[in-house]
């Protein structure tokens, strides 16, 4: 099974978590600027996963809601069909409700209205003293 992680980093957090999970090709997606207050990036690197039968979408949470840079790649594509589907997102604030679970479900949602299915679901908040423990399971979860 070929396994992808197609992630956006800003600041390198949601990226280093990317490099523990093993065994996946990381995708990076990048775009004309880091601003995240630009509302429709413009992406210059768009991975395409048609090759891959396992992938995980992972990206910060911006303002209690996904990057702005992984909602376009989201929306860019047009079908999620078939293939297996985790997602994670880093976050900074003390509670999931303060922008981890809204953003989880805001990808879902996304991928659902596109024909995908996902199946687990990680919120990796950056100030937790559990951050290492969660990391953990996620890498023993995620795999085919
Ligand atoms: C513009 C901006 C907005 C953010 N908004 C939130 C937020 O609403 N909730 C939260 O928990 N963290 C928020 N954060 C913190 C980031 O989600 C967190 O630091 C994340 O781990 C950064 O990932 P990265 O290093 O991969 O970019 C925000 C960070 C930035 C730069």
């Amino acid at each position: 099974m070929k396994k992808c992680i197609i992630f956006y980093s800003k600041t390198g957090n949601t990226k280093e978590v990317a490099q523990k999970l093993k065994g996946f090709d990381l995708l990076e997606i990048k775009a004309e600027s880091d601003d995240p207050n630009v509302q429709y990036p413009v992406l210059t690197d768009i991975p395409d996963f048609s090759n891959y039968d396992y992938i995980v979408f992972a990206t910060p949470v911006h303002g209690f809601q996904i990057s702005k840079i992984m909602k376009s790649y989201l929306d860019q594509v047009s079908n999620f069909s078939g293939k297996t589907i985790d997602l994670f997102i880093t976050h900074f604030f003390p509670f999931a409700w303060m922008g981890g679970n809204g953003s989880l479900r805001q990808m879902k949602k996304i991928i659902e209205s596109k024909q995908g299915v996902v199946r687990y679901m990680t919120s990796v908040n950056w100030k937790s003293k559990k951050r290492e423990h969660i990391i953990n399971m996620m890498v023993d979860a995620y795999h085919e």
